[in-house]
């Protein structure tokens, strides 16, 4: 038995790194997906690998009728939806606020803040309905606190952190959890996109920013979202689970904890290699 068994969930962005991986661990553990992305290549792929329990429809989430025909054919085709990620992401506008454009702006808004909200909006009318389901969004490190991220990437991250909160208290009524990630670092498509695709060097650059010194990987944030739609979850609502090794606690230890923790942390050194 899965925990999933019967279940059906849309997954943004599934094509691809996080929501890959998460339709990947849902499959395995009983769940069926429909993975709504751009990528009609990877996701087609993904959908042929997994069949019968993964469906792909090409979806761009900037669109509300894309995101609508994705629910949509998840309850026509699977004949019920359970649970919404909404995943899907772009790093955006990068560089000063000064020289941001307002089409940079509205364009990263429009993937990372405004097709969240379009996802629990569609994902709700059928939840909702049925009195039943969980929804998770991708929020990041970036969503709960400065300098992690771009400015309208934190902006946004920072956006469903509290669109999470407020569909949380609407949907509890009708027996409907709404919670978040917000992951740190962690290897990617995306990440590895910053430092030409090398894979190996992104690895190494997340494992020495993250306190535990082992790179965060997809299957990480896959578990917290699988625990989040799970009915482990089921008195949690309306939460954040930060996934990111402990760099919201400020990550290195200060010296009146352990001053070998401090000289091991600041000294760039750890007892466990990643
Ligand atoms: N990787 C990280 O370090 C990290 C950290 C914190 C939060 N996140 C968040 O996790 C989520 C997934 O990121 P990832 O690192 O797995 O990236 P990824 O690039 O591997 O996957 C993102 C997927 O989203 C899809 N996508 C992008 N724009 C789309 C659009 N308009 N319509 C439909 N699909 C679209 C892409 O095609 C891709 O398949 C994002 O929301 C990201 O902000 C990532």
């Amino acid at each position: 038995m899965g925990r999933f068994d019967s279940r059906v969930f849309v997954v943004t962005g599934g094509a691809s790194g996080i929501g890959e991986a998460t339709t990947r661990a849902l499959v395995a553990q009983g769940g069926r997906v429909v993975v709504a992305d751009l990528q009609a290549e990877r996701g087609e792929a993904l959908a042929a690998e997994l069949a019968p329990a993964v469906l792909f429809i090409r979806t761009d989430v900037t669109r509300e009728a894309d995101i609508e025909d994705a629910v949509n054919l998840a309850v026509a085709q699977f004949g019920r939806l359970d649970g919404m990620v909404n995943n899907a992401g772009i790093v955006g506008a990068v560089g000063s606020i000064r020289d941001t454009t307002v089409e940079a702006y509205e364009r990263t808004m429009a993937i990372l803040s405004r097709a969240v909200f379009l996802g629990m909006k569609h994902a709700g009318r059928i939840l909702c309905d049925q009195g039943s389901g969980a929804i998770v969004s991708l929020a990041s490190t970036a969503g709960v606190m400065g300098a992690l991220g771009p400015h309208v990437y934190t902006m946004a991250k920072h956006g469903v952190v509290g669109l999470t909160k407020s569909a949380a208290s609407e949907f509890s009524a009708f027996g409907v959890r709404v919670n978040a990630v917000a992951p740190a670092g962690t290897v990617t498509p995306m990440t590895a996109a910053l430092v030409d695709n090398d894979v190996a060097a992104i690895t190494r650059g997340i494992a020495g920013d993250n306190p535990l010194g082992v790179a965060c990987m997809p299957e990480d944030i896959a578990n917290g979202i699988l625990f989040l739609l799970s009915d482990d979850a089921r008195q949690i609502s309306g939460h954040t689970l930060v996934i990111d090794a402990g760099i919201t606690t400020g990550g290195k230890a200060p010296g009146f904890y352990s001053q070998e923790a401090e000289v091991l942390l600041h000294a760039g050194q750890r007892t466990r290699q990643p």
